[in-house]
């Protein structure tokens, strides 16, 4: 059979419902990257995959595929345990930037690759982004030599790391066919599976502010995740945090790096800093477990505990800010900015969205925040789009205040006074204000652990 028949039979084959194999997969993948499958192909095998799903052989044969592609880093001569940690997606979700320097702080060697953030969803490249100079561009020598000296690097994906993941992201983006579970989990495991890790942690959003909505659907991506894990020899912990409202009080990229900036100084959200250091045990954890040959577990409350006190040592002594000092200045950014924050970009227009009543405020949707941050100029709409370091809010209020009509419920910052009206309409979207206090918000809803673990 031709080339083109094949590729075409093989979309119908997915449109069916039938499962594609392996060496299918392979053959589909192959052929896109040498130009065998043409890019409108790839795009309606995409949405195939998106609207018959995607079996687990599927998403670990493409993981595989995307795999054997790319170029992996190689880490096997930089000693010490490398770990790292990455989100599905989130609004407000400042955590890497606090938790890579805490992690490698604490002895741990943190190879962290990031991307962009698309839509409401915010990105760790672009918040770096904010940092002068910060160079996040770090050829494969640059990786390896950093990691060894510094603990840590952020860096973004390398086209060599994620070739594929590179093009189906802009093609995904492009096309409605980016909420798919088996497209995220193969997604984000081929990138992982190119830094040579000797484990993961995958911090799986649930909730409006996520590309999983509900709890079964993290569920399934967690677990899809840590089974690729697991086939792939890679031990991996998935821990299902809450998204339904933003994580700490900024949003927007040089917003958030001050932000994180206090939390490595000891002055932080308590929801930030309970999914901090919840993510760092589960690294520090695994770091243990791989040292005493044992699988990983489940943590208990008491043991938990002892982790976190662990890392807050780290905090309060000013370690892990140190070393988040000691990456930026080693990846050529102005450390002096991060001791004062003030040199950080700053939007000319700073504006108060106002209470429209009084009351408790029961909920501050997670999606509607993204979308008024997105407005204000802190996000991209298009893989390819640029974004406003300076712009995004400030939370004034979370869950559960008690508010007076006319309190400022945040500040929206940005450097175009015509975006604050549209920002404010959307921001007011996800308020909800009721006459009594919302039940406690769960945090951390589930950890899923490899088969074997
Ligand atoms: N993050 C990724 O890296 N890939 C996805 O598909 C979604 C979120």
């Amino acid at each position: 059979m031709g080339t083109v028949l094949r590729v075409v039979g093989l979309i119908e084959k997915k449109r069916r419902g039938q499962e594609l194999t392996e060496r299918e997969i392979e053959f589909l993948i192959d052929g896109y990257m040498k130009g065998r499958v043409a890019e409108y192909q790839m795009a309606a095998l995409l949405m195939a995959f998106c609207l018959a799903g995607m079996s687990a052989s599927e998403a670990l044969a493409l993981t595989k595929a995307m795999l054997r592609a790319a170029k992996p880093l190689e880490l096997r001569d930089v000693p010490g345990q490398k770990l790292d940690k990455h989100s599905s997606g989130g609004v407000g979700d400042k955590v890497s930037l606090v938790l890579a320097p805490l992690a490698a702080a604490m002895g741990l060697k943190v190879p962290m690759l990031s991307g962009r953030g698309l839509g409401h969803t915010g990105g760790t490249l672009d918040k770096l982004s904010s940092i002068p100079g910060l160079r996040t561009e770090l050829s494969p020598h640059q990786m390896k030599a950093q990691l060894r000296d510094v603990g840590l690097f952020m860096a973004g994906q390398t086209e060599e790391l994620a070739p594929v993941d590179r093009r189906l992201y802009a093609l995904r983006d492009a096309t409605a066919t980016v909420a798919s579970v088996g497209l995220i989990a193969s997604s984000i495991m081929s990138k992982k599976l190119a830094e040579d890790l000797d484990a993961l942690v995958l911090d799986v959003k649930v909730g409006s502010g996520a590309f999983a909505q509900s709890l079964p659907e993290a569920r399934a991506l967690a677990a899809l995740m840590v089974q690729i894990g697991a086939r792939m020899g890679l031990p991996t912990v998935a821990v299902i945090t809450d998204m339904s409202e933003p994580l700490g009080r900024a949003v927007g990229n040089a917003l958030e790096v001050k932000e994180a900036l206090s939390a490595l100084r000891g002055r932080a959200s308590e929801d930030l800093m309970e999914v901090t250091l919840t993510l760092t045990a589960y690294m520090l954890h695994l770091a243990d477990a791989l040292s005493a040959e044992q699988p990983p577990q489940r943590l208990s409350a008491h043991v938990l505990k002892r982790y976190k006190d662990e890392c807050m040592d780290y905090i309060e002594h000013g370690d892990a800010f140190a070393r988040l000092l000691r990456m930026v200045d080693a990846q050529g950014g102005d450390a002096e900015a991060l001791l004062n924050p003030s040199l950080l970009p700053r939007a000319e227009h700073v504006e108060p969205v106002e209470a429209p009543e009084e009351g408790y405020l029961q909920a501050l949707d997670a999606y509607w925040v993204g979308q008024a941050a997105l407005l204000l100029g802190a996000g991209r709409d298009r893989i390819d789009a640029s974004v406003d370091v300076a712009a995004g809010l400030i939370l004034a209020a979370k869950p559960p205040d008690e508010l007076k009509k006319g309190q400022p419920l945040a500040m929206l910052h940005t450097n175009d006074p015509a975006l604050l009206g549209p920002a404010k309409e959307a921001f007011l979207e996800g308020v909800r204000i009721g006459q009594r206090p919302p039940a406690p918000r769960r945090l951390v809803h589930e950890v899923l652990l490899s088969p074997q673990g």
